[in-house]
């Protein structure tokens, strides 16, 4: 199958309307297994990578995920051929770029055209790229990416809407983030690929997504190497080469499977989950009364004791994911005791918890570093740490999902819930998980899928 002929608004477009909703009604532990697909975090930057050459290359295990369709049609308009090998692998192609800039209707989609404008300063000198904007999680500045690319020679100026970049190389440099940041990090490695002389990344993000995206880079030809201390050096090289990757398996994906099998009180295997991007998430959930085995296709999850409560601060790898904070929360109300959770890298993930309150929760909200460490948060009043008492009996009613990983956690809400529960705004779960209620289904869940036709959401 051929990705061809797409619309302007045919990547936008993909995330305006719910396709279906999910009517859930709760109360059956979840039995089976499911398995997991391609990290998201990872195969959207690779496909971003793959501008850095003329050649092809080819990804596996790619998720048929809202957000790789986006990206795809992102891609395309730039000039890069797509092309379905079979369900899970791609081969993309980018001959010549045919449009150095992207659409504005892409601003405001997602964080990924910023990634693309190292990529295209290499191919054709200057490019216009769409801003991510705010979003329901905290405000998410670009402030690192720019500063970096400005300290490798880009010029840079920002618009309302756009930003738009250009030289004539780009050079090597020193750049200190002053946070961890993902993105920023994987931005100024892909510019940093092709630049003249060497860069160096100082304080960079080392999540496995980012790693993953080194590997991936690596076979491409470039000289990355991750020093112990969260340095990355980066020498540049004269052109990279395509070639064929299979990203690291979604570790979201898994934990959120987990922790539907622990809240249920069921057992189900998680094909394909990798316990060494797991480990803080596994000492976590058996600290709170669940565990784990790992069997030869992934890790096999269940509930050990009833739960209780637990404290858990958010941070960078190999702390406790952000992204896997909110099925956590799920959990947590099912637990004996008051549980608290500090949550340090947005400074606004739990608006979420409103609607958790609504169905019985007990989740109380603080602006102040609760759990024992000050964060860059500290005198800010973002409400960044969440008290949940439990055990709490949740029942069932209407959601509506305000973004891709509370989506997951209203689910969870659903299963645990007594009664029926009617959820929309999935169009934001189905960005990231690919397939959810068939695989729902595949271990018990009772849920339902009602179609939305785009003109009455
Ligand atoms: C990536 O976002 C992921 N998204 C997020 O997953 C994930 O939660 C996050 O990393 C942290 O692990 C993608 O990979 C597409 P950051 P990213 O830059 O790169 C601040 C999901 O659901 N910051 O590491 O955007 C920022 O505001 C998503 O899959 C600046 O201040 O995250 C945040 O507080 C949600 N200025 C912190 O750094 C900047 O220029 C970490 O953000 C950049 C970031």
């Amino acid at each position: 199958m051929t990705v061809a002929a797409h619309t302007r608004t045919g990547g936008a477009g993909a995330m305006q309307h719910d396709r279906r909703r999910y009517r859930i009604t709760g109360g059956r532990p979840l039995h089976g297994s499911v398995t997991v697909g391609g990290a998201k975090n990872a195969v959207t930057k690779q496909l971003v990578a793959s501008l850095l050459t003329s050649e092809p290359s080819i990804l596996t295990n790619v998720p048929r995920i809202v957000e790789v369709e986006i990206v795809l049609h992102m891609l395309a308009e730039l000039g890069t051929k797509i092309t379905w090998l079979d369900a899970k692998s791609l081969r993309v192609e980018t001959p010549q770029i045919t449009s150095p800039s992207l659409s504005e209707l892409y601003s405001g989609v997602n964080r990924i055209p910023i990634l693309m404008m190292g990529p295209l300063l290499h191919r054709v000198g200057e490019s216009s790229i769409p801003l991510p904007g705010g979003c329901r999680i905290g405000k998410r500045p670009i402030d690192f990416h720019l500063a970096g690319l400005r300290e490798m020679g880009a010029e840079v100026t920002e618009m309302p809407r756009s930003v738009t970049v250009k030289t004539l190389r780009l050079e090597g440099a020193h750049v200190t983030l002053p946070f961890p940041s993902v993105g920023a990090t994987e931005n100024i490695l892909l510019a940093a690929v092709l630049a003249r002389g060497t860069t160096v990344i100082h304080n960079a993000a080392v999540e496995p997504e980012v790693l993953d995206t080194i590997h991936f880079l690596q076979q491409m030809g470039a000289l990355v190497s991750v020093e112990v201390d969260r340095t990355i050096i980066v020498e540049g090289v004269d052109r990279l080469h395509g070639t064929t990757h299979r990203p690291i398996n979604d570790r979201i994906e898994a934990a959120s499977f987990a922790a539907a099998a622990v809240a249920t009180g069921g057992r189900v295997e998680v094909r394909g989950a990798q316990q060494e991007h797991l480990v803080t998430f596994l000492n976590h959930l058996r600290k709170l009364g669940g565990d784990f085995r790992v069997t030869e296709a992934g890790i096999l999850f269940y509930r050990q004791r009833p739960l209780t409560a637990e404290h858990v601060e958010t941070g960078v790898h190999p702390g406790f994911m952000t992204d896997w904070q909110q099925p956590l929360v799920v959990l947590l109300t099912q637990a004996q005791g008051s549980s608290v959770i500090h949550e340090t890298i947005y400074e606004d993930r739990f608006g979420y918890t409103s609607q958790l309150n609504r169905m019985g929760a007990n989740i109380a909200l603080s602006t102040a570093c609760l759990g024992g460490r000050e964060c860059r948060f500290a005198s800010k009043d973002f409400p960044h740490s969440a008290i949940v008492m439990g055990a709490t009996l949740l029942c069932g009613g209407p959601l509506e999902i305000p973004d891709l990983r509370a989506g997951f956690a209203y689910i969870l809400a659903a299963l645990v819930a007594h009664g029926t529960s009617e959820i929309s705004g999935t169009r934001y779960l189905e960005r990231g998980y690919e397939d959810p209620v068939g695989k729902l289904r595949a271990i018990g869940a009772d849920v339902e899928t009602v179609p939305v036709s785009s003109d009455n959401t």
